[in-house]
């Protein structure tokens, strides 16, 4: 690797008083393996410890909710919820576990799903405005086949009443990650869940003060970060996660959607973080090779407009991504996959030995896994989601890992999935 772009990953960052020993930052994933109550548990724990031990410059914590109604419409098996002060104590021992290591920890929080969630009879979908999302078949990511694609069911438009409240209920959520000893919160307004669907005049045709201009598009965004930094200490990180670019025909592109960041970075940003894609063009957002954000412009788009450092993902390699920041797309660099193949991966780029990276083969085994509720995996890192694991493991898992390895098998089989959409009604 060129000294130069070895020094620039490795350089420390300070975001808001905060030093970054490096500028690698884990992006959040929901990998955790949180307890059923929503806590933290000695898995949650040893994983991100793990990391921190690793050298990793920051963590941010994803698969986290920031409101009750994330957990009850939440798509996937389990997520840390972060809402409820119950678990502040626990979140404490986890924060402690990667301060050890001098590592700032961010909490994402996530509102809810909006059209991605799962809906109940007495509790329809909600989003920005009325609408469904369909996923076409080629959209899937790399190892995801589901003939024929998905269409979610109808999400109605929400009320200025659950807008309001969801507003108030991320505040407060704010202030219990100060609590729990968290160096920052994260808002999270990506792919086609509850805040982005805000963002762009394609998923929001709303006409009060939340709809229209990008001024009402933003305005829930900046009504979260100014009324979260108005809670905080000042020192503490506030940082957004947003759609760099939904890749829709009819889209805004990534001028629009950094238009709508620069509002929101005056209410108080230290950070934005960004996101590819929506679920209809969801393979953006767990792409297969490096550097779309960098080789498309958008990146730079973000960070010709924005003030404050901008955090890039899908850049696996070192090399290109140092080159990433030497160049001037972004100021951090987040690793997610990369992170679960190897959680050592900062420490041997900063050590010049990025041969001995175990790489990310990009199969996305790992989503899969979340999205068909089994505990999160990797392919090449046999010891990921088991980091907590001393010995044999628990007889729950002896008995469950046959039947997932059977269901992985299955929906991972072109010829049986093609079946499936042969016998299976199609989605509206
Ligand atoms: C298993 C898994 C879970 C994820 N969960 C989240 C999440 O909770 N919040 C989020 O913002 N992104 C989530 N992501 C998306 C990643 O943060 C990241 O954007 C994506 O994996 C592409 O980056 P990468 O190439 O570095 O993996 C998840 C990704 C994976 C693989
Ligand atoms: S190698 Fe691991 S982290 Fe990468 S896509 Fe496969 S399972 Fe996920």
């Amino acid at each position: 690797m060129a000294d130069q772009e070895r020094n620039i990953l490795s350089t420390p960052f300070v975001l808001n008083g905060r030093t970054l020993a490096n500028r690698m930052v884990m992006g959040p994933m929901a990998a955790n393996s949180p307890r059923e109550d929503g806590g933290p548990s000695e898995q949650t724990i040893a994983f991100f410890e793990a990391r921190a031990k690793g050298g990793v410059g920051m963590i941010i914590v994803g698969g986290m909710v920031g409101a009750a109604r994330g957990v009850a419409e939440c798509p996937v098996a389990s997520v840390l919820q972060m809402q409820d002060p119950k678990h502040v104590a626990d979140f404490r021992r986890m924060t402690d576990a990667v301060h050890r290591y001098d590592v700032p920890i961010v909490a994402e929080i996530m509102p809810g799903f909006g059209v991605m969630g799962v809906p109940a009879a007495d509790r329809p979908n909600i989003s920005a405005s009325a609408r469904s999302v369909t996923i076409p078949e080629k959209e899937f990511p790399r190892g995801f086949i589901v003939p024929g694609g998905r269409t979610t069911p109808m999400a109605v438009e929400a009320t200025i009443e659950q807008i309001r409240a969801y507003e108030q209920e991320l505040i407060e959520t704010a202030v219990l990650t100060v609590e729990s000893g968290f160096d920052g919160v994260e808002v999270a307004a990506h792919m086609s869940y509850f805040l982005s669907s805000f963002l762009s005049a394609r998923t929001n045709w709303r006409t009060d003060e939340y709809g229209g201009s990008a001024e009402n598009r933003a305005r829930m965004l900046v009504n979260i970060v100014a009324g979260i930094r108005a809670r905080v200490p000042a020192d503490f990180i506030v940082g957004l996660r947003i759609t760099a670019n939904d890749y829709m025909p009819d889209g805004q592109g990534a001028r629009g959607f950094a238009e709508i960041a620069k509002l929101v970075e005056a209410a108080g940003l230290d950070y934005v973080a960004l996101s590819c894609g929506c679920y209809e063009a969801m393979k953006a957002s767990a792409p297969s090779v490096d550097g779309d954000l960098v080789d498309s412009g958008d990146a730079r788009i973000f960070k010709d407009l924005l003030s404050v450092p901008v955090l890039i993902q899908g850049i696996h390699d070192p090399e290109r991504a140092g080159k990433a920041v030497a160049e001037g797309h972004g100021d951090l660099v987040m690793l997610a996959r990369p992170m679960l193949a190897d959680p050592d991966y900062a420490r041997k780029v900063c050590e010049n030995r990025p041969e001995d990276i175990a790489k990310c083969v990009r199969d996305n085994l790992c989503m899969r896994r979340m999205v068909f509720g089994m505990p999160v995996r990797c392919e090449v890192n046999p010891d990921m989601g088991r980091e907590a694991r001393k010995g044999l493991p628990p007889v729950n898992r002896m008995l469950k890992a046959p039947i997932e390895k059977a269901v992985l098998g299955l929906t991972g089989s072109p010829w049986f999935m093609g079946l499936v959409g042969k016998v299976m009604p199609k989605s509206d």
